[in-house]
């Protein structure tokens, strides 16, 4: 399928690793260009290596998207590296695992910051040249949990559904325009998140008792209907096609990716 993304410049946040890494990967072997954006400059470097040795067009910016004037810094070094930004993925992103009563004041406003006001300014800063050549695309990885909120993960539960709706009100806002907004609303993905040392999946191991890191595994995976968890390529082939020309009549979805998790048909 030609889904008309050759030469398309395109940004995505958390692009060094799990999710947004492998969403890079896909829109490179579509022929965009990708403007790669995390926090670590070592990792970054790493990974677009990589992306380039499998023959991407890859860039990088070193940035944490909460930081002030982060939305016009992305967009000078979308110019800079490519001359425009068509694409823009807003993917990055954390969570911690505990019970509600656990979650500080200050890790609801984070969340709130980095899910809400990044992508808010990130969005604002990239529609007007959208808007100047008619076409955009606008992709926010959101959750399950913002749909149907975890209770082991309340603070990254708001600021998820919080996306959704900031998602949904751009999307009206400017689809009759050339630009579709959408969100994605993975389930559990077996990405760094879940899987490094000290992640959501040794956390939720201390909390359920489970005895190995497999059966907390099979745990986490087993409460969807589909049994298992999700691989990050899963999970970027929807966010890749949501960003490309096929997705020309879909605006405002809060599209669920995750294994059947959320019990309501949207
Ligand atoms: N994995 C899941 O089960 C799952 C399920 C539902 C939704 N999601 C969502 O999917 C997205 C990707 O998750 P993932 O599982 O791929 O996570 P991951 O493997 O931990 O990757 C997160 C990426 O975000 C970057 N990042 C984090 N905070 C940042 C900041 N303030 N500024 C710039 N970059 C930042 C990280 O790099 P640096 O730390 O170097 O900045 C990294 O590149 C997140 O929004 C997550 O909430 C994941």
């Amino acid at each position: 399928m030609n889904l008309g993304l050759e030469n398309r410049v395109c940004a995505v946040t958390g692009a060094s690793g799990g999710i947004g890494f492998e969403v890079t990967r896909q829109l490179c072997s579509a022929g965009a260009k990708v403007l790669m954006i995390s926090r670590d400059p070592e990792q970054l470097a790493a990974m677009s290596e990589v992306a380039r040795a499998e023959g991407g067009q890859a860039g990088v910016l070193v940035i944490d998207i909460t930081s002030d004037h982060a939305g016009e810094h992305v967009i000078a070094a979308a110019k800079q590296e490519f001359g425009q930004l068509d694409v823009l993925v807003n993917n990055a992103g954390t969570a911690k695992w505990r019970d509600l009563e656990e979650a500080p004041e200050e890790d609801f406003r984070d969340q709130f910051e980095l899910s809400a006001m990044a992508p808010l300014n990130l969005m604002r800063a990239a529609i007007p040249g959208m808007l100047d050549r008619g076409w955009g695309r606008i992709v926010n990885v959101s959750s399950s949990a913002g749909k149907r909120p975890s209770s082991k993960m309340p603070d990254y539960s708001v600021g998820k559904a919080a996306m959704l709706s900031l998602s949904k009100l751009f999307a009206d806002e400017y689809a009759e325009r050339g630009i579709m907004v959408n969100a994605v609303c993975p389930g559990p993905t077996g990405s760094e998140l879940w899987l490094e040392p000290g992640g959501l999946l040794d956390q939720s191991k201390e909390h359920s008792g489970a005895n190995t890191r497999e059966a907390a595994r099979q745990t986490v995976g087993g409460k969807r209907p589909i049994g298992r968890m999700a691989t990050p390529e899963e999970i970027a082939s929807v966010i890749t096609f949501l960003c490309s020309d096929r997705a020309s009549f879909v605006s405002g979805a809060a599209w669920s990716v995750d294994g059947g998790s959320v019990p309501v048909i949207l």
